[in-house]
């Protein structure tokens, strides 16, 4: 079977460090040629700005070439399926498949049935295995370390595939992790996901002494039910100037994005100091540079 990268869970650690090691390389912008001759297809199904936009670019940077497919643009709007769909792009014989889809499991489906390398951009609620690698590079430029840090993650975690692959990854590392929001979007079960993981429900506990602070949007497209009145999710669950001062003093603030003014998040905190949000978005391109030369450089 083609090794693309599917998820954080089955990446042993000395992985992780050496794509974290590489993106360091790749943080100052210069365009190389190692993968002249590749060919990178984007297949989103679902919207994207930073992913779908720095995979574009990581290819471009390293002499590849990219093509991105939208749902709404393709022929998946005239009712053609995802394995239909899978098949007729592989004929066409690209390097590999960058693929985001709303159904968990959908690139591990077609890493079954295809020989090209796919590299999962974010399946339904289950995993974001670059975004959390671009989430530790942020990390990292700033701490010597992950071991020991208290690191927390607030909001949908039920709904989010970024706080997955984060709790994988980070838990790797020996981070302290506690996970809040709203016992209907926190399962109980997350603190069996990985060693380290508690539950809060209040959010000035779960910030208290935090390293990091990751803040999630409320995905209200997956959301079949209001989960919380709407109207009060700020009031107990947004992130404010006030919450900052229970965390350490140097605390980086961090959001995968696109972020909610108002709703998870306070502008005065995403414009903070504190916010490196779109330090994130900057190493998107690095970490994505180094996944797609360990997949394809050959
Ligand atoms: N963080 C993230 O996945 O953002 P996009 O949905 O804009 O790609």
């Amino acid at each position: 079977m083609p090794v693309g990268l599917l998820g954080i869970e089955k990446l042993e650690r000395a992985e992780i460090e050496a794509i974290l090691d590489r993106a360091r390389e790749f943080q100052t912008p210069k365009r190389l040629d190692s993968l002249r001759g590749k060919l990178v297809v984007n297949l989103f199904y679902e919207a994207s700005t930073r992913t779908r936009t720095s995979f574009e670019i990581a290819a471009k940077r390293l002499g590849a070439d990219s093509v991105s497919i939208t749902a709404s643009g393709s022929s998946v709007s005239k009712g053609e399926s995802l394995v239909d769909t899978l098949n007729t792009l592989a004929a066409m014989r690209p390097s590999a498949i960058v693929m985001r889809h709303s159904a968990s499991g959908a690139p591990h489906f077609l890493a079954r049935h295809l020989d090209t390398p796919i590299i999962n951009a974010g399946d339904g609620t289950h995993e974001h295995p670059t975004q959390a690698l671009l989430d530790a590079r942020t990390i990292l430029d700033r701490r010597d370390s992950l071991e020991g840090l208290r690191v927390a993650i607030i909001g949908d975690i039920a709904h989010s595939r970024v706080a997955r692959s984060n709790i994988y990854l980070l838990a790797k590392f020996g981070v302290d992790l506690v996970v809040c929001g709203p016992a209907s979007l926190v399962p109980a079960e997350l603190s069996r996901m990985a060693k380290g993981v508690t539950i809060s429900y209040d959010i000035r506990e779960a910030i208290r002494d935090a390293d990091v602070i990751m803040m999630l949007r409320v995905q209200l497209e997956r959301q079949h039910e209001a989960a919380f009145p709407a109207g009060e999710y700020f009031q107990f669950y947004g992130l404010r100037l006030e919450h900052l001062e229970l965390a350490k003093p140097d605390v980086l603030v961090m959001h995968p994005g696109p972020i909610n003014r108002g709703r998870e998040i306070s502008s005065e905190v995403a414009d903070s100091q504190r916010s490196v949000i779109l330090n994130q978005v900057e190493n998107g391109v690095a970490v994505r540079m180094a996944v797609l030369e360990r997949i394809l450089a050959c």
